[in-house]
């Protein structure tokens, strides 16, 4: 019957449920200072994942207690459907991950380091190594000694020990962390890759630009807390938008607005207006625009919706929280 019971949670707790990584009210303390506050995070699975914050926000410290690392104060988590500390093992069993920087023996080659790491895995790790190396374009260096690499030779080699294990999840802290900008670039393209191939990646970084280039979702944090998350398309869609408005005459273009609810935020400038619609507007806002502007006699040359980046959300996002703290 125990047998049974083994089998019978193994198969409820191992799950292809959505979610890569599940944290509910994850909270991690040192001293007075909380640096993971009550983190409810949902990473979905088969997305390349980013969580955002600028430095000392907690990212290290939640990979950190993800992986089993340091222990978190309160709150649950599971990695791959796997509750964790309870199911860590199997959990890990299926996780790659680069906290910090990844260290290696400088004294040993490429391949020599990934051969050790191999040696503490199952036996299929070290069927591994060759397409590991492979796989991050590092075959080439394989037996040079890693003191040789450099910083973006060391994160690939970083990725393909991540490899060995055949990982279903990725979790790198700053990847991006020491590159040039076509190391950048690589890295980049290399997490492409391993979503693409059906594996999940989740990174943390300060660098928004990133982020936004290379991740389908994201989670925002501050002070240790997810303060949004969601599909980055999804967020911005509910950011402010802007629209620029070329016509004629725009000061009476302006007052023509003003008493709108359109005419919240208007700036005229020499050749039309800058007109900032709250969250949530809808883009029949626009056409709406033009319709008062037309048949007023304003002459409308160009209506164009600013596309919000992710970095000014970002500091519309944290700079209202400011506002409220
Ligand atoms: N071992 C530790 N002992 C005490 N405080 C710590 C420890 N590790 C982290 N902290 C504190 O926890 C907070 C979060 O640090 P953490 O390293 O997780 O931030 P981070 O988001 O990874 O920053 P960075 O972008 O600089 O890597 C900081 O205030 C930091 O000083
Ligand atoms: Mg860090």
């Amino acid at each position: 019957m125990s047998v049974m019971t083994l089998d019978e949670s193994s198969r409820t707790n191992h799950s292809d449920g959505p979610w890569a990584v599940e944290t509910h009210g994850l909270t991690k303390r040192f001293g007075d200072n909380v640096a993971v506050n009550d983190v409810e995070l949902l990473v979905p699975r088969g997305c390349a994942f980013g969580y955002l914050g600028p430095n000392g926000a907690g990212k290290t410290t939640l990979i950190r207690v993800l992986l089993g690392l340091t222990r978190a104060d309160a709150g649950t988590m599971s990695l791959l459907g796997y509750s964790v500390p309870r199911r860590r093992d199997q959990a890990l069993a299926r996780v790659g991950a680069i906290v910090d920087e990844p260290r290696f023996h400088g004294h040993l080659t490429g391949r020599q380091n990934l051969q050790i790491l191999a040696a503490a895995r199952e036996r299929a790790a070290r069927e591994r190594i060759d397409a590991s190396l492979e796989r991050v374009g590092m075959a080439h260096r394989a037996n040079d000694r890693v003191s040789k690499y450099s910083m973006g030779m060391r994160q690939r080699l970083g990725v393909a020990a991540c490899l060995l294990g055949d990982p279903q999840l990725l979790i790198l802290d700053e990847p991006m962390n020491g590159l040039d900008p076509a190391g950048m670039h690589e890295m980049r393209d290399m997490i492409l890759s391993l979503v693409a191939e059906g594996r999940t990646v989740m990174l943390s970084s300060h660098l928004l630009d990133e982020v936004e280039r290379t991740c389908d979702a994201v989670a925002i944090v501050d002070h240790g807390k997810v303060i949004r998350q969601g599909p980055i398309a999804e967020l911005l869609a509910g950011a402010a938008m802007q629209v620029e408005v070329g016509c004629s005459s725009p000061e009476r273009a302006r007052s023509i607005l003003a008493d709108t609810p359109l005419g919240a935020n208007i700036d005229v400038e020499t050749s039309g207006l800058s007109i900032h619609l709250a969250a949530g507007t809808g883009r029949d806002a626009i056409a709406e625009i033009n319709r008062r502007l037309v048949e007023s006699g304003i002459e409308v040359y160009r209506l164009q919706e600013i596309q919000v980046s992710l970095e000014s959300w970002f500091l519309e996002v944290t700079s209202r929280l400011g506002d409220t703290a």
